[in-house]
């Protein structure tokens, strides 16, 4: 049997949590990625590339349900149209997409705030494609992964004082949770925008930085720096939160726990 589901970014770091689950369900996967894989395990890999189209035509024959979980921090919206235009002449029936929460609050005007939070404005022009394109669809805003924190504050913390934007605070969830919703999507109807998923607590980033030094047994100085812009501002009012979507089970703490044993 051939796959009809095909995952972008399942090589990812959600991705990668998406697609067992998917086989899980009994589904045939097949996964699109710009490097060459071992096809193998109930997967099947495709080589294309999302930013210039090469391989998509390829990658959508076949396929019934598209999971669109590639991204990177720019551009999402192009590599979106791309993928809608191979999945429309192929006859997709539901696209699925995972956004971010609060890219419709985030204001991305100046060059500041381009610089620093251009990803949500590029998240939010791949979300108007998606509704746009006359493809089904269902499109989840999560907020961000710890996996995604963890790298970034052990990025952050190999600097002898590690700088914690003033304001700014995080409602991690669970990347495992995230793909456990959005498997449960990707079975179902084509849904619209679905309500948010968020973490089961609010931090503030001093706090889960201060709690990432602890749970790895190193000293550091966190300095509380301002940042610039509107999109900053937006940000230190909460625009990136989701405290009534707060259905996320495992802490910041937890997963601390767990992942640095
Ligand atoms: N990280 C977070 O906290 C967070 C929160 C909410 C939503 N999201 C969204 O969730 C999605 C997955 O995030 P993640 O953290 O799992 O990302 P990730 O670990 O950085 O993985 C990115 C994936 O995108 C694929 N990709 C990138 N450019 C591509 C291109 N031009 N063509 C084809 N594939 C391409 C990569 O595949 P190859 O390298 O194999 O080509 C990889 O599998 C993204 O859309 C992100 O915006 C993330």
């Amino acid at each position: 049997m051939s796959p009809d589901l095909l995952l972008t970014g399942g090589t990812g770091t959600l991705g990668r949590l998406i697609f067992p689950r998917l086989q899980d369900a009994g589904r045939k996967v097949r996964v699109l990625s710009r490097s060459r894989h071992e096809s193998g395990d109930g997967v099947e890999y495709v080589t294309g590339d999302l930013a210039t189209g090469d391989g998509l035509e390829r990658a959508v024959d076949g396929i019934s349900t598209v999971v669109h979980c590639a991204g990177t921090a720019k551009g999402d919206e192009d590599k979106t149209r791309n993928l809608v235009q191979a999945a429309s002449a192929a006859g997709v029936q539901h696209l699925v997409y995972i956004s971010v929460v609060g890219v419709e609050r985030i204001p991305v005007v100046s060059r500041t705030d381009r610089a620093m939070f251009g990803y949500f404005a590029s998240k939010l022009a791949a979300e108007k494609v998606i509704a746009g394109s006359g493809l089904p669809w269902t499109t989840l805003r999560a907020t961000q992964f710890h996996e995604a924190m963890l790298a970034m504050i052990q990025q952050m913390a190999r600097l002898p004082v590690v700088p914690a934007p003033s304001g700014f605070q995080f409602q991690p969830v669970d990347g495992a949770e995230v793909a456990d919703r959005l498997v449960e999507l990707s079975l179902g109807e084509p849904a619209g925008l679905v309500p948010d998923l968020a973490g089961p607590r609010v931090y503030k980033m001093a706090e889960m930085v201060r709690t990432y030094l602890r749970a790895s047994h190193r000293r550091r100085l966190v300095l509380p720096v301002k940042a610039p812009g509107k999109a900053a501002r937006a940000y230190r009012s909460g625009a990136n939160l989701a405290p009534d979507r707060a259905v996320g089970r495992r802490t910041w703490e937890k997963f601390l726990d767990e992942r640095l044993d």
